[in-house]
């Protein structure tokens, strides 16, 4: 019998890709994060934050904020916003514009998530 890779071990012991063992794949977190919740994932080796609405519809995004690069999976679902835990920039989960927070008006008013939604398979690189 083949000894298994030292890569399938310890994906086999970790229970998924030892490239970032602590973060579920967008299917899984799929499954996971009820309405109105936020869970950190990753989709091929990109970390992205998966937001799942209200009604049930779900968007990915960079999981960094524009601000000061926190995390935005610690954030929270207000609305139709997300709203990043640690200095409180939001983010309109329609068009992935910041919508409000501390100093919007002035202090980078045209920033935006690129958003991407959660039920499509992943974008293969260019
Ligand atoms: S890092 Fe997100 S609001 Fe500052």
């Amino acid at each position: 019998m083949p000894e298994a890779s030292l890569h399938a071990q310890i994906r086999d012991l970790l229970g998924g890709d030892p490239d970032s063992p602590r973060l579920p794949t967008v299917a899984q977190a799929r499954r996971r994060c009820p309405p109105g919740a936020v869970m950190a994932c990753r989709r091929g080796g990109r970390e992205l934050v998966l937001v799942t609405r209200a009604d049930g519809r779900a968007v990915l995004a960079p999981d960094r904020c524009p601000h000061d690069g926190g995390p935005l999976s610690d954030g929270f679902v207000d609305g139709d916003q997300l709203v990043c835990a640690r200095h409180g920039w939001s983010f309109d989960l329609d068009t992935g514009a910041r919508s409000g927070g501390p100093d919007a008006a002035r202090d980078r008013p045209s920033v935006r998530l690129a958003l991407e939604s959660a039920d499509e398979p992943a974008r293969s690189p260019a």
